[in-house]
């Protein structure tokens, strides 16, 4: 067990080096963003990754929250458990890889049991992003997503900004416009720990979601189409709960989840300018994390697929439950569910959606 101290003596970033690399073509680099208070995000053009996120404890010490690689080797080698990524062009669960727009059908790589996950085989997590630095802040990444790529009509095109600020906080940007009506649902998929990548178990840090629904899975975590009330089920979490409180309760959908790993139907539906729908603290550390989102869900995966067999960057091996994950979105399969906010973008549209992580102490 390391406690706060270890997780932040470790709290270093990566060498630039060890993210230079020749890859499909393209030149991939490590970008840094850094603010007055010594907030710093370092982001790899692979993928569009977070790979480091230094943010200051109650105590003033630094402290690396998200999981991640000290070099883009390692990355490649593990592409599987998106760590830090951006992910595309749909993030989360497309059922059996199929999916009908305007009468006509298209297939997806089955990558996870009978399904699509995360874009398919090679999606954007796994793509070199053109990177442009506009200020020592701010991050431009750009994909250039090919008509037909992992089963998707229409060429896509893709920007997301990072913006730092001195409030503490990382804006992501997202937007997309296509050549052909298409499904496009964007994220990142950073994987955070508030006592410090590699720290152990997230069990004691308090999770608030502002959901009033869920949307329940069949056993391969593909929404059955309801939505159901949180309102006495381990899935209320709209009062500061900790996250270890529930993970195991005797609950059909926690078993089908192997804990958490579901979509929660966000208060308010999309909104045209973000607001706060999480908050998550850690009474060890006091950082304290606000997610602010435009968009209608929330994917809260606790981390049951870790399993120890990855060692992160301070060289600690990531168990199951050592972190989680807060990934905005629209629901898992809507392209499939008529009833759920639809992901249809189509030419002359923009498809546009801002997430903001913003960091304290308390
Ligand atoms: C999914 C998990 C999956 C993880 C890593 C999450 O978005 O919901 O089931 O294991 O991503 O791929």
């Amino acid at each position: 067990m390391t406690d706060s101290t270890s997780a932040s003596a470790s709290a270093s970033l990566p060498r630039r080096i060890d993210f230079q690399k020749d890859l499909d073509g393209k030149k991939t680099d490590l970008y840094v963003l850094k603010n007055t208070s010594g907030v710093t995000v370092a982001i790899t053009s692979y993928g569009g990754r977070i790979v480091s996120w230094l943010v200051p404890d109650k105590n003033g010490r630094m402290v690396d929250v998200t999981l991640g690689y000290n070099s883009l080797d390692e990355y490649l080698n593990n592409n599987e458990s998106y760590f830090g990524t951006l992910v595309g062009r749909y993030g989360n669960r497309i059922a059996k890889g199929k999916f009908t727009l305007d009468g006509k059908t298209h297939t997806l790589p089955i990558n996870n049991g009978p399904n699509s996950l995360h874009g398919g085989k090679k999606g954007f997590n796994a793509r070199v992003w053109d990177a442009r630095s506009i200020d020592d802040r701010t991050l431009e990444l750009t994909y250039v997503s090919a008509d037909g790529e992992e089963g998707y009509p229409g060429k896509l095109t893709t920007t997301v900004v990072y913006t730092l600020s001195d409030d503490n906080s990382l804006k992501i940007d997202y937007t997309a416009t296509t050549d052909k009506p298409t499904v496009v649902n964007l994220t990142n998929h950073a994987y955070f720990n508030l006592n410090g990548e590699g720290s152990g178990p997230i069990a004691d840090h308090r999770l608030m979601i502002a959901a009033d629904r869920y949307t329940p899975v069949d056993e391969t975590l593909i929404p059955t189409g309801e939505l159901a009330p949180v309102e006495g089920t381990p899935f209320d979490f709209r009062k500061p709960t900790p996250i270890g409180e529930r993970a195991d309760a005797d609950h059909p959908q926690i078993k089908h989840g192997g804990g958490y790993d579901h979509n929660f139907v966000l208060n308010g539906g999309q909104t045209a300018t973000p607001r706060r729908i999480a908050t998550v603290e850690s009474p060890q550390t006091g950082i304290v994390m606000d997610v602010s989102t435009t968009e209608p869900g929330v994917q809260f995966y606790g981390g049951n697929f870790l399993d120890g067999s990855q060692k992160g960057k301070s060289g600690n091996a990531y168990e199951k439950r050592s972190a989680f994950c807060l990934e905005t979105q629209h629901f898992p399969d809507s392209p499939n569910q008529p009833g759920f906010p639809s992901t249809v973008l189509r030419p002359g549209q923009t498809y546009k959606t801002t997430t903001i992580y913003t960091f304290s102490t308390k």
